[in-house]
């Protein structure tokens, strides 16, 4: 039998889902094995009873698919990774020239500002969080039969509440006419989180909304900026296209879930 460990405990997922989660090792995803997976599998469900279990990885590691798949993972969500060299990216430097070229008519540049928020600008922290219950539906855990959706919503409040406490986290927001209009939460040069306000989205504003923000990072340090969105996500999808970003290859992420949550089991019969 290897000694290679197939999971590690994700804290903040077991804070976020209620019940103890793992994610596969990057060694055990190398080098994977069905029987082994289950067995590690009933180990931690003899400890904890239901838990929860995610693998995130490249769609070409088929041995690794097989073994999720015998041990009873689903695939949850493909996530691709726009990214880009701001010194290059020619979208950017035409929007320092003319940023108004980026907004759709009728909306002037001058109603829209942009700034870092402080990690004591409590209120506007709550502002966030507002943004972010029930702007998101196309992540992995929103899409997932198996998964509440209070819980799918919620994990973006924990997670912002992180991010807060998190020393190498940023928020920066944009608002339109002094109203907050947009949060985007980077770590260095990666766009970890980010959402628009409902009366916001869908009014062709999101182009300019992210060059406005990239355009204030400060560029030392962000050779490049990268995110990472569900495959899902069509706006962000032609948002980061239309802004000249690359994309590497998808990933594919797959759950599973000991049991079904008692009160989902009835969704997931009804899904298609
Ligand atoms: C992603 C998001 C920030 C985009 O901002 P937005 O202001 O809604 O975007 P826009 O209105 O400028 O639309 C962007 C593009 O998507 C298209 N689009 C907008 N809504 C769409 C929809 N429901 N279905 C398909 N395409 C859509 C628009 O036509 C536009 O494409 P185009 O430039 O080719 O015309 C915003 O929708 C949002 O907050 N979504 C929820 C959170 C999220 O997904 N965050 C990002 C990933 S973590």
């Amino acid at each position: 039998m290897s000694g290679i460990e197939a999971l590690a405990p994700v804290p903040w997922e077991t804070r976020n889902l209620g019940r103890p989660s793992f994610e596969v090792t990057p060694a055990f995803a190398r080098s994977p094995s069905a029987s082994r997976l289950v067995l590690r599998l009933q180990e931690e469900e003899k400890e904890h009873g239901e838990i929860f279990v995610q693998c995130r990885t490249s769609g070409r590691n088929r041995r690794l698919l097989g073994a999720l798949r015998s041990a009873g993972f689903r695939p949850a969500e493909t996530s691709l990774v726009p990214w880009t060299r701001p010194s290059v990216n020619r979208v950017f430097k035409l929007f320092q020239k003319n940023p108004g070229a980026f907004l759709p008519m009728g909306a002037m540049p001058r109603d829209f500002t942009v700034a870092p928020v402080p990690r004591s600008d409590l209120p506007t922290y709550r502002g966030v969080e507002s943004i972010a219950r029930g702007a998101f539906s196309e992540d992995r855990f929103h899409r997932d039969p198996l998964c509440p959706p209070r819980t799918a919503d919620r994990r973006f409040i924990f997670w912002i509440r992180d991010l807060r406490k998190d020393p190498h986290a940023a928020l920066w927001i944009l608002r339109e006419k002094g109203r907050l209009a947009a949060f985007f939460f980077f770590r260095g040069g990666d766009l970890v989180l980010n959402a628009s306000q409902k009366g916001f989205r869908g009014r062709g504003l999101g182009r300019f909304a992210y060059l406005s923000v990239f355009s204030r990072l400060d560029p030392s340090g962000r050779k490049i900026l990268q995110s990472r969105i569900s495959a899902n996500n069509r706006p962000a999808r032609a948002i980061y296209r239309a802004l000249g970003f690359k994309f590497k290859t998808p990933e594919i992420t797959c759950h599973y879930w000991s049991a079904l949550h008692p009160d989902v089991s009835t969704r997931a019969q009804k899904k298609p």
